[in-house]
């Protein structure tokens, strides 16, 4: 049921479909719905800095996940998700799709470590991340007052 689809130079237009989601109601939750440098991802992709896909539920398109490194030689991503879709949340494809994408990934990234940051008013997301086995390390307050938790997990 659940699929991810690779984002590539052909298909990286679909993508823009989420940009209403996000005036409308993403950036409620996250700052972002692209990785950073999203102009260039095909080559960070074969630099091995990026693995970026589409998430696909029962043959419909819901939403996007990606891990994205700063340094090719340090083994730490961080990781960017969201469902678009309201119908599909909290059904636990969030869960599932951060476990299986980390899992599928970490060979080829050279990963020993994943990080995030969440808002600390976003419950749900944190709870996912939690059923996913990542700790909060660190609280505070960005210069707009929004607070924020950043978390890792070893992998
Ligand atoms: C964050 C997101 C990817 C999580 O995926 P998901 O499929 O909704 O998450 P899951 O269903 O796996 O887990 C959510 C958990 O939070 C729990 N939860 C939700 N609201 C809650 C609340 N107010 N209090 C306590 N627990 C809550 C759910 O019950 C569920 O736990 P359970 O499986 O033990 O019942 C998805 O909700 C999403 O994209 N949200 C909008 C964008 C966003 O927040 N992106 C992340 C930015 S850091």
């Amino acid at each position: 049921m659940l699929d991810f689809v690779d984002i590539t130079k052909d298909n990286v237009h679909l993508h823009c479909r989420f940009d209403k989601d996000f005036e409308n109601e993403l950036d409620k939750f996250q700052n972002k719905i692209y990785p950073d440098n999203s102009d260039f991802f095909t080559v960070l992709i074969s630099n091995g800095l990026l693995r970026w896909s589409y998430l696909f539920y029962g043959g419909k398109l819901i939403g996007a996940i990606w891990l994205e490194k700063e340094h090719s030689c340090l083994p730490v991503a961080t990781l960017g998700i969201f469902i678009a879709d309201k119908n599909y949340r909290c059904k636990g494809i969030g869960e599932r799709a951060i476990k299986e994408y980390i899992a599928r990934n970490k060979k080829d990234l050279k990963l020993k470590e994943v990080n995030l940051q969440v808002r600390k008013e976003n419950i749900r997301a944190i709870k996912c991340y939690e059923k996913c086995g990542f700790a909060a390390e660190k609280e505070y307050e960005l210069s707009n007052g929004q607070r924020v938790i950043d978390m890792s997990k070893s992998v």
